[in-house]
């Protein structure tokens, strides 16, 4: 179940949201915490107008919530909203037992005892903003032997946290609903694949409402979360940071147009080895690699082919025949774009501005076509020992202007000019042609000055974009052994 978490200060604004998104959600949480003061009293007719199963939250400052009253005042007023038809209460496993005990006139209420009888099942919510609880699974067992439904709210800090989370689910099978959501960039593939830890539901929100949280579009539409069954393949993508990612817009959608039940998700990874560990836990069939683990993840391959030996980075890792296979589809990528004029030689000689990593792959595989490269670079250096390796001339970036209309292809390798300073120029004092091909990694923005500047010449350009989108389908070959979908052209 996808759950929808509504923080709006009025119950008219937190329909409006639930309206937007009902299509994508079997159930909402209404935060009573988020209200104005004057909008609690008619709370507790709120799942009649949202007319579909709602929990009932008032979270308290400590655990991430608005509300600073006492527990004692704070469970009066869950008590008194709780009357209406909620589905779920949402009760803190610390909450005092005589702070459940709430007074009307002349008599004393049992507010767990009211809920039970009134057949509405109680969350016990545990929350952690900091870390994962050492004792987490026996916790969770203790809220569970109470007959609630245990929540667990927790914060990985690693990769071996998320290993703890993702344990659950076989460590307490026995507790049939349970909610288990691990909070933060860490936690976001958790609450993807909330079903593999054994949750019940997942929460998502249009704003954020707790850190990591996902739109319900992008739950549902994306990644399809709640389709998740035990049968379905993962895939994903590992690095860190790794939230900017497009990769899951190029490979959820396209599973989903080959009826494959597969899901494409981001792990936010410190220690490769970590990873592999869960990545057997799961288990994992495929991933992409992306900064900084494309060397990391080497030592733990059983074959790599010849473009990952000579650019000593891969991008992509596949199970097969019991072992990890590592492939780099950013060589092809980067060659499919121009692979017709490679072959029909129009593209004899190349200038590479930079020799950093992404570099490595785009002389490796210009060289490997006998296309003559010189890599110029702010690091004579590094470009020396690029140049080396690969059989290719050097020189640097200051003396670029000299190389004016002299090659065929201009490749632009480095950061400058990705957005937040699209302003910068990578290829200061070149002047172009107009009969060169100019080709920038940059993806965003989709025309940087480099090929703004170049088009304006009468270049023909390529954008990191199209590379990001060509490498994006070899994996997709790799992955599942069939043709990204030509009808699907996801923007990234
Ligand atoms: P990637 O893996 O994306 O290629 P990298 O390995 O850090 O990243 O390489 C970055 C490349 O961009 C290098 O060629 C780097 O030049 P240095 O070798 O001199 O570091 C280049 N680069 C980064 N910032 C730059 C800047 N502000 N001006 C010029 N070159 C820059």
């Amino acid at each position: 179940m996808l759950c929808l978490t509504l923080t709006e200060p009025t119950i008219a604004k937190d329909l409006e949201v639930l309206e937007r998104n009902r299509r994508y959600v079997s159930l909402a949480e209404l935060r009573l915490d988020c209200l104005l003061p004057e909008e609690i009293k008619d709370a507790s007719g709120f799942p009649k107008k949202a007319g579909l199963p709602v929990i009932l939250t008032f979270r308290r400052t400590s655990d991430g919530g608005k509300c600073s009253l006492t527990d004692k005042a704070r469970m009066d007023i869950l008590a008194a909203v709780s009357e209406g038809p909620f589905s779920y209460v949402d009760i803190e496993e610390d909450v005092k037992k005589r702070d459940l005990k709430i007074k009307r006139e002349d008599r004393t209420i049992d507010l767990e005892a009211s809920l039970k009888a009134r057949g509405i099942r109680i969350i016990r919510s545990l929350h952690d903003f900091e870390g994962v609880p050492a004792d987490l699974f026996g916790r969770i067992s203790k809220m569970a032997a109470r007959g609630d439904i245990p929540k667990v709210a927790v914060t990985p800090q690693s990769m071996l946290d998320v290993i703890t989370i993702f344990r659950i689910h076989d460590e307490l099978r026995e507790i049939k609903e349970k909610i288990i959501i691990g909070m933060g960039p860490w936690g976001v593939c958790t609450r993807i694949l909330y079903k593999r830890c054994g949750s019940m539901l997942s929460f998502c929100s249009d704003n954020e409402a707790a850190p990591g949280q996902l739109s319900a579009q992008k739950m549902k539409e994306l990644y399809r979360a709640d389709a998740v069954t035990d049968q379905t393949h993962v895939y994903g993508v590992i690095g860190n940071p790794v939230l900017q990612t497009k990769s899951p817009e190029i490979h959820n959608p396209g599973f989903h147009a080959i009826h494959y039940n597969a899901i494409y998700v981001p792990f936010q990874v410190d220690s490769v080895r970590a990873f592999f560990k869960l990545a057997e836990l799961l288990p994992i069939y495929g991933f992409s690699v992306t900064i900084p683990h494309k060397r990391n993840v080497l030592p733990y391959l059983g074959r790599i082919t010849r473009e990952v030996k000579q650019i000593g980075s891969c991008n992509t890792v596949v199970h097969i025949q019991n072992m990890w296979k590592g492939i780099n589809t950013d060589y092809y990528g980067f060659l499919e774009p121009i692979m017709t004029w490679i072959s029909d030689g129009s593209i004899k000689s190349a200038l590479v501005i930079g020799a950093g990593g992404a570099s490595r792959a785009v002389v490796w595989a210009l060289r490997n076509h006998d296309v003559k490269v010189t890599i110029v670079n702010r690091t004579v250096e590094h470009a020396q020992a690029l140049a080396m390796e690969t059989m290719s001339a050097f020189d640097s970036v200051d003396h670029l202007g000299a190389y004016s209309g002299t090659v065929d292809l201009v490749v632009q390798t480095t950061s400058v000019g990705m957005e937040p300073h699209s302003q910068d120029d990578a290829a200061k004092g070149y002047l172009f042609s107009g009969k060169e091909i100019a080709f920038d990694l940059v993806y965003k923005p989709r025309e940087t000055v480099f090929l703004r500047r170049a088009k304006e010449a009468g270049c023909r350009t390529v954008s990191g974009a199209l590379m990001l989108f060509e490498q994006g389908k070899l994996q997709f070959e790799a992955f599942t052994g069939y043709h990204y979908p030509g009808n699907l052209h996801p923007v990234i």
